[in-house]
């Protein structure tokens, strides 16, 4: 890095599994590039439960309250001991209501090509709230499953907005809003509603937005995907939608995620924590190389975000390194080495 450059304070979970492998290949990466990040190490998941009995040490969470800003490789949720999910604690903690999921083809040949686009779902709202119980009903403890879903005005506003101003600045052409409000007329009907409003108050003739309902969007994104640019919708939709988007291009070991909030942004490769390859050497390090991408261009450095996707897509297309997951040969320290080159050579 260039000793006049301003750095900037981050925090580092490097995570369970295949997590600490992926990041310091990541970390090679970025320094590299000169990112300007200076990182403060936490533990989370297994690694936080075997370090201090928590798979969310309140050192990690400070960090992320100081920092506002944090690189996350996969935590395992430990099965049993009632332990919540350290990622849907640090959403709710830190108020990270828009996901954004990007889905671009990097490897050519798959059974889509030329795929670009970006899910922005709504992440602290909807069906996902956990307001659930069980009715009993003649000895019977799960007679019946009950789920309450809540949007409100307010987070509906929130995401909305979000997902227009993200399209203007990327020079999108249009958002897309995914909702079943012909069916569920409050909960994703006031989605819906707001997103029109909006649409119609602050961005018409800005930018170009269509409705769709989920169950077409679906099929749509199959049978062509290449009609959508930017889509915007709510949790549990964002949940399923963000995935299908992702097998597009490949499935979910090239998928980056950002979990922003007022609060705090968290970069993560949406992958887990792969035991199965744990300790092999063998992990393909692109999702979280391309997490570290996405948070260089929340920083307001893109500059260096797309020198580290173009040095990507060099070293998978031009340079034939890959990692065995993408049918190469090379391990994860490999492919690093390879594209460091590549960041070097493009200085
Ligand atoms: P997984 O994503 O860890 O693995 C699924 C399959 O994909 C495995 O065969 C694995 O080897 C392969 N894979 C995943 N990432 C890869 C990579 N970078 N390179 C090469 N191959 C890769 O999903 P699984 O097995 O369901 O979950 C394992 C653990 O991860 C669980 O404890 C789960 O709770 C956690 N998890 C954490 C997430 C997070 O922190 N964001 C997200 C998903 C799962």
């Amino acid at each position: 890095m260039n000793s006049t450059s301003p750095t900037i304070a981050a925090t580092l979970i490097p995570g369970d599994g295949i997590g600490p492998e992926i990041t310091e290949a990541t970390l090679e990466v970025l320094d590299a590039l000169g990112a300007p990040f200076v990182w403060d190490r936490q533990v989370a998941g297994m690694a936080g439960v075997n370090a201090c009995g928590d798979p969310l040490p309140p050192a990690c969470l400070d960090s992320i309250r100081s920092t506002r800003l944090a690189l996350k490789g996969p935590l395992e949720t430990p099965i049993g001991g009632g332990y919540r999910s350290s990622n849907v604690r640090l959403r709710e903690e830190f108020k990270l209501y828009a996901n954004l999921r990007p889905a671009r083809t990097i490897v050519p040949g798959g059974r889509y090509d030329d795929i670009d686009l970006v899910l922005v779902r709504e992440n602290n709202e909807g069906l996902y709230m956990g307001y659930e119980h069980f009715i009993p009903i003649d000895g019977d403890p799960h007679a019946v499953g009950m789920s309450t879903g809540i949007n409100t005005r307010q987070g509906c506003r929130r995401i909305v907005h979000f997902a227009f101003d993200y399209a203007i600045r990327k020079g999108r052409k249009k958002v897309t809003v995914v909702h079943k409000a012909n069916i569920m007329k409050a909960l994703t009907g006031i989605f819906l509603e707001t997103a029109r409003q909006i649409h119609e108050a602050e961005y018409a003739g800005r930018i170009e937005f269509e409705e769709v309902i989920v169950d077409a969007c679906a099929m749509k994104l199959v049978m062509n995907p290449w009609q959508f640019d930017v889509l915007v919708t709510t949790n549990l939709f964002g949940d399923i939608l963000s995935d299908e988007i992702a097998g597009l291009v490949g499935g979910l070991g090239m998928a980056p995620g950002a979990n922003i909030g007022e609060h705090a942004a968290i970069f993560e490769a949406v992958h887990g924590s792969a035991p199965d390859i744990a300790g092999k050497g063998i992990a393909n390090p692109i999702a979280l190389m391309l997490a570290a991408a996405m948070m260089l261009d929340h920083v307001e450095r893109p500059d260096l975000g797309d020198r580290l996707r173009a040095a990507i897509d060099a070293t998978l297309n031009t340079d034939q390194v890959r990692t065995g997951d993408l049918g190469g040969k090379a391990t994860t320290r490999e492919f690093a080495a390879a594209l460091v080159k590549r960041i070097q050579a493009s200085a």
